[in-house]
């Protein structure tokens, strides 16, 4: 689906941004140009961007995740 219709820019391309690292939208506009242009889409980058953000787990501690437990068990012992 087109986002940024300035610089034609597709949903994809900007979470591929996101999945590449950009946490900001000037950081996506540096990625792939989406909001360079008028701004307009501006709110539509910034929701992919918070969708992506708080779809995130974060554990408080390495004992909290579970990939940690079932991968390296022992480094929880350590
Ligand atoms: S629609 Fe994206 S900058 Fe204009």
């Amino acid at each position: 689906m087109w986002i940024c219709h300035c610089k034609g820019v597709t949903d994809r391309q900007i979470r591929s941004a996101i999945s590449a690292g950009a946490r900001t939208p000037v950081e996506i506009g540096v990625h792939c140009r989406a909001g360079t242009g008028c701004g307009g889409c501006l709110p539509e980058v910034c929701r992919l961007l918070d969708d992506h953000l708080t779809s995130q787990t974060f554990y408080t501690t390495c004992s909290d995740c579970p990939l940690l437990a079932e991968e390296e068990p022992e480094l929880l012992s350590a």
